[in-house]
């Protein structure tokens, strides 16, 4: 069971931020076996929603937390702020719930329902941005209010926020390694680009042989929660366009035959860009005769409501 943290000291926050860390990340890997099946190859999928908050984005949203609090600009008086549609706003809530700390999201009005009862139930506060402008017009309204009260707000900012990236480079990089020192290739696909740009880093700095593939959507009006269309959205400035050795892109449809034969073949009930991800490191494994190849599964279908009522 967890337990809400109601200590407001500075020094009891510290202790209680890095307490938490024993609920972020050390995800199972789950070998595709029955979907997939070559001798001398396989895939290994990293289940990231079994970890606090359901998703990948806990890893990001610690790191952004953890480093904040430690360096004295986020504390129980002021409040983190920043633009998500998703994943990470669960993450930040959760962990400002945990913590005591005021949590304020900048939400595109047209995210799900379900997406909503979840973060204003985490205690958020809510601000809705324009449903023509996405995350990018979030983005935006985010980064007035911080420049506006930079007393009230502490701008999280994770498509700028180094902190974003380092999660990947300290944590789930490392988890993919020592459990599977001989991968070959690892896939992926881009949002804020944390989760590429922080695993490849430190996967090519423990071996630079290793083949990294980045996932695109195959169009601006996808359907890939979570990802982007770089061509045609603001470019997440953690990006680093030097690691990608290829890149593929998936399409909406493609992830959503996923979804069913990811459920019916492998017991997994995948998110679009879990399954998308999933796409990316299949295509990538027919082409080879021996290797090991890792992909990440963000999270489950669970706050898809649409997949589990039309698909199954
Ligand atoms: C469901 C889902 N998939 C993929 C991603 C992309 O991860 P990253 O932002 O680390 O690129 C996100 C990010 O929010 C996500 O929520």
């Amino acid at each position: 069971m967890s337990t809400v943290i109601t200590s407001t000291s500075d020094e009891q926050l510290l202790k209680n931020v890095q307490l938490l860390g024993t609920q972020i990340g050390r995800t199972p890997l789950h070998r595709i076996s029955r979907l997939f099946n070559k001798p001398g190859v396989t895939i290994y999928a990293k289940k990231e929603w079994q970890q606090l908050a359901g998703s990948v984005k806990a890893r990001a949203g610690y790191a952004i937390f953890k480093a904040a609090i430690e360096n004295g600009s986020l504390t129980q008086q002021k409040a983190l702020l920043d633009a998500t549609s998703g994943n990470t706003g669960i993450a930040y809530a959760t962990i400002g719930h945990r913590l005591q700390v005021p949590v304020t999201l900048c939400l595109p009005e047209n995210a799900s329902p379900e997406r909503k009862e979840i973060l204003q139930s985490l205690g958020a506060d809510i601000i809705f941005t324009s449903r023509f402008e996405g995350t990018d017009g979030a983005q935006q309204v985010a980064k007035e209010l911080a420049d506006k009260s930079p007393d009230k707000y502490f701008y999280a900012d994770q498509y700028k926020n180094d902190n974003n990236w380092k999660a990947h480079y300290n944590s789930t990089a490392l988890e993919i390694f020592d459990a599977l020192p001989g991968i070959t290739h690892f896939i992926a696909g881009l949002g804020t680009t944390g989760t590429f740009t922080g695993t490849v880093r430190r996967l090519k700095a423990l071996n630079p042989a290793i083949h990294c593939t980045s996932l695109q959507p195959d169009n601006p009006l996808h359907g890939l929660e979570g990802w982007k269309h770089l061509e045609t959205a603001i470019v997440p400035g953690i990006y680093d366009s030097s690691l990608a050795d290829d890149s593929l892109e998936v399409g909406t449809e493609e992830a959503w035959e996923m979804i069913k034969a990811a459920y019916h073949y492998e017991n997994l009930l995948l998110s679009p860009s879990s399954a998308a991800n999933l796409v990316g490191a299949l295509r990538v494994a027919e082409k080879l005769d021996q290797g090991i190849v890792v992909t990440i599964l963000p999270d489950n279908a669970d706050k898809y409501k649409d997949i589990i009522k039309n698909l199954l």
